[in-house]
């Protein structure tokens, strides 16, 4: 089936996400977020989110039907994340996703929340010719991937290999007394600062790396280092100078990212660059990107800042990709999978 309309469903962690698309475009996107539920934690409190989705989920999959003005018996298919997440949290949207399938006689597809996060860039700018490379950047995985076909082979050519970029933004941020989730502060702070004030490594990016760490990334070292500066500033009763540390920070970490994910682009002689995920919303990573990829001559795909964090309309877009691919719809009994591969785009 081409063009289906298909219901979307997000509950992976903190946002409870309905989206309604046909094809590859957006017809609803609704998000409601609990993150205020969570500031005065300093994290992410799996109980509260779960527990938050069971409140939101109906007044949002509500505002979701009627931005479309449509019913949920009007649409093709349903699909909901299945992972990977917060167990607690994806089990209530695929609960949820199962009574809804079963009362209204519609296929379920469990989908995978990475894979959707690529997806979504489809609802801003139409499909996408695979291959192509995408970089995965968010709370809590960062991957660079080669898509073969969005709904049937996705490869891992290199991950973290120990903190996420997000949660770098999120641990920095911490260290600078700047609320959670960090990362839309520090890109708020480094507005006013000077992003040569303080040399912070790269990790990974020594030739002696290109063998065995090519595509892979590390982040703990770098917030180990703002950590140390950090201490060192307080110890000298100085002013902390939030901004310069912020804009230094988030200076290494794009570098590294953008440099190596147009590094694959090359090395695998694919033309298009997709970044997705809640860093892509931010500003410099942003602008490295258009920069590099501008010089090596390869399409740029990077989804506004509202598809690239946490939403149910980029599980609509995948779930449409899976359909017109002809994929099987999942198993009525099929559970979450908090670990689930990105390579795993469909639970069946
Ligand atoms: O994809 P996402 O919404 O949720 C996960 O699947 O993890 O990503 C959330 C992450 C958080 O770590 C948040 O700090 C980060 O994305 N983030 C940003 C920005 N907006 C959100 N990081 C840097 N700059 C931003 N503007
Ligand atoms: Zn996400």
């Amino acid at each position: 089936m081409s063009d289906p309309l298909v219901l979307g469903i997000e509950t992976s962690c903190d946002e409870t996400g309905i989206g309604i698309v046909r094809g590859t475009e957006l017809l609803a996107h609704e998000v409601a977020s609990s993150v205020d539920e969570h500031v005065r934690f300093g994290g992410i409190v799996p109980e509260v989110a779960s527990r938050a989705h069971l409140e939101a989920f109906v007044p949002t999959l509500r505002r979701a039907c009627s931005r479309a003005a449509l019913n949920v018996d009007d649409v093709d298919a349903i699909a909901v994340t299945a992972g990977p997440g917060l167990t607690g949290s994806l089990l209530v949207g695929v609960a949820a996703a199962k009574a809804l399938a079963i009362g209204h006689d519609k296929p379920l597809y469990g989908v995978n929340h990475l894979a959707a996060h690529v997806a979504a860039d489809q609802l801003e700018h139409g499909r996408f010719t695979e291959p192509v490379v995408a970089l995965l950047v968010s709370g809590g995985h960062t991957e660079l991937l080669k898509v073969h076909d969005i709904a049937g082979q996705i490869e891992l050519l290199g991950s973290t290999i120990d903190d996420a970029a997000g949660e770098a933004f999120d641990k920095v941020a911490r260290l600078l007394g700047l609320p959670y989730p960090g990362g839309p502060h520090i890109d708020r702070q480094a507005h006013d600062g000077d992003p040569a004030a303080i040399s912070f490594p790269r990790a990974l990016t020594q030739p002696k790396d290109r063998q065995r760490y090519r595509w892979d990334f590390s982040f703990s070292g770098v917030k180990s280092a703002v950590a140390r500066h950090v201490d060192r500033q307080r110890a000298d009763g100085g002013e902390l100078p939030v901004s310069d540390i912020a804009a230094s920070f988030q200076d290494s970490v794009c570098d590294v990212l953008t440099a190596k994910a147009v590094d694959a682009c090359q090395a695998h002689d694919v033309g298009t660059l997709v970044i997705a995920g809640g860093v892509a919303a931010n500003g410099r990573l942003r602008e490295f990107a258009r920069e590099r990829a501008d010089e090596a001559g390869i399409t740029l795909r990077v989804p506004r800042p509202g598809l690239c964090t946490d939403n149910g309309a980029m599980v609509a877009a995948l779930g449409a990709a899976v359909i017109d691919g002809g994929h099987a719809a999942s198993p009525p009994d099929f559970g979450a999978d908090s670990a689930l591969p990105v390579s795993h785009i469909v639970v069946n």
